[in-house]
């Protein structure tokens, strides 16, 4: 890895090809998720179908794409980190079919196509995000267990990132904050829980799935919590400059329904500044790594420079 990919934040490594990279990565984990989950024609086809409908809408992949990545840095194999990849997509699209819900934020359009409670229906679309949040731990535990991390470690990983402290507490925050006015330390705290934890825990997950020692798991730990906060500031952005066509989801939401969000309580500029503040902060905890994590730090510019 040479030492510019790391020190310039904003240079793209040019000797990653990060798009073959993340194409590769994400044909195998839709091969991989198409194994793992019941086929649409298994009884009651109608929550089989809910559940594929969502998770291969066309999502980047972004999360198990890190797990994958983690787990290459800390010398494991693509195969070993691959249910505990196929398991985080699984909780982040139940997270998305929630979210999108008419009690939540009330959203059409997801991924490119009309929501899951549109096609549905609202009763089917809670039962296919619950059925995915279960199918997360089915697939997790097919996981190999190691010397230094258990299957236990690994359950308990997995549901602490989505629980009640994190991703749904997350949740919670972000739905009480709706129309008030919140300081930016509120809403870290929001952005931490709600994107940020399963961010993390897919790059932990992927260290796990390695073996990693545990200098790397903390290392993997403070690049994940770091950008995770890039990630939703910039998503807070991309929310007031792009079209819904470019996202897939419906834009301008943020504003129209009084979310707080870093441009609205910071502004653009400042926003932009803060994600690539964060997005140093990951590269710089990638040290340890000593260039063995080109795939961790190129995902991290793609994350900070994504226009979707
Ligand atoms: C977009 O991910 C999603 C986020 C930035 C996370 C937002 C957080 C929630 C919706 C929390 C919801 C929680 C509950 C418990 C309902 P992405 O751009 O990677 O989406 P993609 O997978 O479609 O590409
Ligand atoms: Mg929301």
């Amino acid at each position: 890895m040479p030492a510019r990919c790391r020190a310039e934040a904003v240079t793209p490594c040019k000797s990653f090809d990060l798009a073959a990279y993340l194409e590769k990565s994400a044909s195998a984990v839709n091969r991989a998720l198409d194994a793992f989950l019941p086929k649409a024609t298994v009884k009651p086809v109608t929550i089989h179908r809910a559940m594929r409908y969502s998770l291969f809408a066309g999502g980047k992949r972004m999360r198990p794409a890190l797990c994958l990545a983690a787990a290459e840095a800390c010398g494991g194999r693509r195969a070993e980190a691959m249910p505990l990849a196929c398991a985080v997509e699984c909780i982040h699209t139940y997270s998305l079919i929630h979210d999108d819900l008419p009690a939540m934020d009330n959203d059409d359009l997801r991924r490119g196509k009309p929501t899951n409670h549109k096609v549905f229906g609202e009763g089917i679309a809670v039962l296919a995000g619950d059925a995915l949040l279960t199918q997360a731990f089915e697939i997790a535990a097919q996981c190999r267990g190691w010397p230094c991390y258990s299957h236990r470690d690994i359950v308990l990983e997995l549901a602490r990132a989505s629980g009640s402290l994190q991703l749904v507490g997350g949740q919670v925050a972000d739905l009480e904050a709706e129309g008030k006015s919140i300081s930016k330390s509120q809403l870290r705290y929001i952005h931490e829980r709600k994107t940020s934890a399963l961010l993390c825990c897919s790059v932990r997950l992927g260290g796990m799935s390695a073996n990693c020692t545990p200098r790397q798991l903390v290392a993997l730990t403070d690049f994940g919590y770091h950008v995770g906060l890039a990630f939703q500031v910039i998503d807070d952005i991309l929310d007031v400059t792009q079209t819904s066509q470019q996202l897939g989801k419906t834009a301008g939401k943020d504003t129209a329904v009084q979310k707080a969000t870093y441009p609205a309580i910071v502004g653009l500029d400042r926003s932009r500044r803060i994600a690539a503040e964060l997005t140093q902060l990951a590269f710089e905890a990638l040290a340890p790594f000593r260039g063995r994590a080109q795939a961790l730090e190129a995902i991290a510019q793609y994350v900070l420079r994504r226009d979707r």
